[in-house]
């Protein structure tokens, strides 16, 4: 079965989403499947090229002469489920295509895609989208569930009407904020108390996010936030918050959580920084965690069952990373659902005897159903 892994894309998660992309070919289990790497620029062109399997052909130094030389890939927003790939150079021009005489023009057709992408057009139900209109199986949550896991405050409304504790928050709009700043902090100020986090609507890997103790950080950090989206969110922080997360596997009628783990590397929250240029392309995100999470026997299962309602409760499909807030007495907040986390999480499922490519074969026989 040949199956399509879309990595990279128009996101500022890009470079996270291109390890994501490259642990999933590499743990295919290859009796079964053959990858087909579809790889999307930041402007958001669409190439195939063999050499995409491999970390080198990524490195900055390599980028433009691997594209050069790759296959511009077209497919269709109608039902079906072949790919055409073009190349892009007269035949003389070739470089690699030339030397393994590749044709100029090739058909794949795909029997099911990983959207190996994080954040805008590849998490958000863009993506979702167009692979519904064309009718192939794929492993993510559908648009409605990509949707609503990626816009952090309609995510946060369909938690709160299904019953599922999420920290106290406000949000406005970059209309509000450059109309009336005074009002916007006098509100926040009223209705939540500091430290406070301001996000970006949209975004993921905690990137435009910043802590504020007092009314000038709340300041600068809203200007930070408004950069990046047109609608902020500010949540009230949690003292000395115990950070747990938690992976759940499954569709529309069933799932079952992992284990929790508890990230450990981080200064005041977990940064971008921390999140994945510390990290390394072939451990999971390179973060320290703690795995399983220490918590009485209690708690993790609160954890896990509160993590199964948040996957239903935004429809989710696959596989997805819910992340809590605990307070220092165990009171629990689901602070987002990540419906194409990191990894695809893979490191919460592989010590309890999941290997990550029994993880991808489950996923695509999810899709397939
Ligand atoms: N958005 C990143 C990839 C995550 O939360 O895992
Ligand atoms: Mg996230």
């Amino acid at each position: 079965e040949t199956i399509a892994v879309i990595f990279g894309g128009r996101s500022v998660e890009h470079e996270v989403s291109v390890v994501t992309g490259l642990q999933v070919m590499e743990n295919l289990d290859p009796q079964r499947f053959t990858p087909l790497p579809v790889y999307i620029t930041k402007d958001g062109v669409w190439y195939s090229h063999p050499e995409f399997t491999k970390v080198e052909s990524f490195r900055k130094d390599r980028l433009d002469s691997t594209l050069r030389a790759a296959y511009r890939v077209h497919w269709e927003p109608v039902p079906g489920n072949v790919l055409r790939l073009e190349s892009q150079e007269p035949a003389e021009r070739r470089g690699w295509f030339a030397k393994a005489k590749t044709p100029e023009v090739q058909e794949v057709r795909v029997d099911a895609v990983i959207p190996a992408l994080h954040g805008t057009y590849g998490e958000d139900g863009a993506l979702q989208g167009f692979l519904e209109l064309t009718g192939v199986p794929y492993t993510s949550a559908g648009v409605v569930g990509s949707a609503v896991g990626m816009d952090k405050i309609v995510m946060k409304s369909v938690f709160r009407g299904c019953g599922i504790p999420v920290v106290p928050y406000e949000w406005f709009t970059r209309e509000a904020w450059e109309r009336d700043p005074d009002a916007v902090v006098a509100r926040l100020e009223a209705n939540l108390s500091y430290p406070m986090f301001v996000k970006p609507c949209n975004l993921g890997s905690s990137v435009g996010i910043s802590r504020a103790e007092n009314e000038a950080e709340l300041r600068q950090a809203i200007e930070i936030a408004q950069h990046y989206d047109t609608r902020i969110l500010v949540e009230q922080g949690v003292e000395r918050p115990i950070e747990v997360n938690v992976s759940v596997i499954g569709d529309e009628t069933a799932s079952r959580a992992s284990l929790c783990e508890r990230p450990l590397s981080w200064e005041k929250f977990l940064t971008y920084d921390d999140k994945y240029i510390r990290g390394n392309f072939n451990k999971g995100t390179g973060a320290s965690r703690e795995i399983p999470a220490r918590l009485p026997d209690e708690v993790t299962e609160r954890v896990q069952a509160l993590a199964q309602q948040a996957f239903h409760a935004v429809q989710a499909r696959g596989v997805v990373r819910v992340d809590f807030l605990l307070t220092e007495d165990h009171q629990i907040f689901v602070n987002e659902i990540n419906t194409i986390p990191g990894s695809l999480a893979f490191y919460l499922w592989e010590p309890a005897g999941m290997p990550y490519k029994q993880l991808l074969t489950e996923l695509i026989d999810i899709a397939k159903r």
